[in-house]
């Protein structure tokens, strides 16, 4: 960030659709058992999206928590982080602001996949720091579900549905809350690591519905995942002047437990500063951050004066991370 202005956050809201499926009830249909889904990547339940819920009823819940909050309806533009809009055109983002109550501001959707949340707010910081908007809201939500073939056990048990948001404000560079300095990449040459290949505008209907969910190479994906998220920690603190041990509460990415652990022990973090929630939560995406920070404030874990630090990475290859101290806000109830 620039001198001068930062993105301070000022409020924090999330939320999870109701129905929530157990890996038995997955055994049941898929070849898997409850003890390979847990071993492998953590997760025991996941919070699964009704027909009739979309990401952009899913996005305005936990954007009214967050505007709740931080105690004012009032931002001037909305960032929606989302993979899964409700429509290919037109973006969801304006959708949300006009059912928020917020018509006429400006909005946006981000699509880096798994990585959206931390794009988003680079983006949202961005339009503060060059004084285009003095308070954004921001949201990671995705029904990743929806992209995921139910017969698939290598995918339909890993990912969830939900979301979270934040909203930042124009403050200054060493107050609580304030974000940066920010790290961001992406390598599109392995985007078909984790892709849906039909559906889009290069092949609007394939002929195998397959085509149409999400496949992914996991053991390559885990690789990269833990690679990356360790490279952009070493080169976000080296930025910040920070060690590793400077690092309270470690946000990454909830993809996998064995990632989270893994890339700890890459970076001589102690596993205690990690923050997980995967266990009920499974991969939720561009929601998948938010939805952290807020059980973390909840069960006490993550604390006002704490240094966080946030990485993620996801398809496209994505990836990124940013730090802040935290403020003294807690996540407000949707409304
Ligand atoms: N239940 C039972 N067995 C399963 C299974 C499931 N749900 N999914 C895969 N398997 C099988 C595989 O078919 C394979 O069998 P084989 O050895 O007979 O071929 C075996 O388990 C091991 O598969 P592998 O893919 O090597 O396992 P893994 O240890 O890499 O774990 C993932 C698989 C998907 C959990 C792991 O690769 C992963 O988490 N990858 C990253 C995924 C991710 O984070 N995606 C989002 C990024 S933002």
């Amino acid at each position: 960030m620039t001198m001068g202005t930062s993105a301070v956050l000022a409020g924090l809201g999330a939320w999870l659709p109701q129905r929530v499926v157990d890996n038995d009830e997955l055994a049941r249909r898929l070849e898997t058992s409850d003890e390979w889904i847990r071993t492998r990547t953590g997760i025991r339940t996941r919070h699964i999206a009704d027909p009739d819920i979309s990401t952009v009823d899913m996005a305005v819940h936990a954007g009214s928590a967050a505007l709740r909050s931080a105690g004012s309806d009032v931002v001037d533009a909305l960032v929606l982080a989302t993979t899964t809009p409700d429509y290919l055109c037109p973006a969801s983002a304006p959708q949300v602001a006009s059912e928020l109550g917020l018509s006429g501001i400006a909005a946006m959707d981000v699509n880096a996949v798994c990585s959206g949340f931390v794009y988003a707010l680079a983006t949202a910081a961005g339009l503060i720091a060059g004084g285009i908007a003095g308070r954004v809201l921001v949201i990671g939500a995705d029904a990743f579900s929806r992209l995921c073939d139910p017969d698939d056990r290598t995918t339909a048990p890993i990912f969830g549905d939900g979301a979270g948001a934040v909203v930042l404000r124009a403050g200054t560079r060493d107050e609580p809350g304030a974000l940066g300095p920010f790290d961001l990449h992406s390598e599109g040459e392995h985007a078909g690591l984790l892709i849906v290949p039909a559906g889009g505008a290069k092949q609007r209907r394939s002929d195998d519905p397959r085509e149409h969910f999400v496949s992914m190479q996991g053991t390559a994906v885990f690789r990269h995942a833990c690679a990356r998220m360790t490279e952009s920690t070493r080169a976000l603190l080296d930025r910040a002047h920070l060690s590793v041990d400077d690092v309270d509460r470690f946000v990454g990415h909830q993809a996998n437990i064995r990632i989270l652990q893994a890339t700890a022990k890459h970076l001589g973090l102690p596993e205690e500063r990690l923050v997980v929630n995967i266990g009920h939560t499974g991969n939720t995406s561009a929601a998948s951050i938010p939805l952290a920070l807020a059980d973390a404030c909840e069960d006490g874990s993550l604390r006002p004066g704490h240094r966080v630090l946030m990485t993620a990475f996801g398809a496209g290859l994505t990836w990124g991370s940013t730090l802040l101290t935290w403020p003294d806000v807690k996540p407000g109830s949707p409304r």
